[in-house]
């Protein structure tokens, strides 16, 4: 495993809307565990394959100790809202609330191109919207309502995604 450069808001590959997978070779599998690796050691929850430069629908995230890794991540079932302060490897120094989906179901492959659906509620739900968010070429300072919430980053409360 490698770890790999990430990204930093401004680079036209964060902005672009990321291809889908259409059959997933070794050398995706290689990514996906370069991409944990650079997501721990980061460290950070979650992080999409734009962001280490790869316009390819690649999501990698670690929540409560489980790894997820999803392939071509689609939002099949929304419900609720939740909102909590979102930090990303991509936008250093800042960090703002906000407002997503509370619960989710999601459907896509593994890292060896098998379907998989994920339920996923809280801060699961956040994370994977936020990096599926990053598949779109979004960024969540783009999805902050009241843009006077953007603050400083306080390494204490922030989710670094
Ligand atoms: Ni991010």
């Amino acid at each position: 495993m490698a770890k790999l450069k990430i990204l930093i808001q401004g680079n036209p590959i964060l902005k672009k809307k990321a291809k889908a997978v259409k059959k997933v070779t070794k050398d995706h599998q290689k990514l996906i565990d370069d991409m944990v690796e650079t997501m721990i050691v980061a460290p950070g929850v979650g992080l999409a394959a734009p962001q280490v430069g790869v316009s390819e629908r690649i999501i990698v995230v670690l929540v409560e100790g489980q790894l997820y890794c999803v392939v071509n991540p689609k939002i099949i079932k929304k419900s609720g809202k939740i909102a909590c302060y979102e930090g990303c490897l991509s936008v250093p120094l800042v960090e703002a609330p906000v407002e997503r989906f509370k619960s989710i179901c999601i459907k896509g492959m593994d890292k060896f191109g098998k379907p998989i659906t994920i339920n996923a509620q809280d801060l699961l739900s956040v994370v994977f919207q936020h990096e599926i968010d990053h598949l779109d070429g979004i960024l969540f300072v783009e999805r902050v309502k009241d843009p006077s919430l953007i603050r400083l980053k306080d390494q204490k409360e922030e989710i670094i995604i």
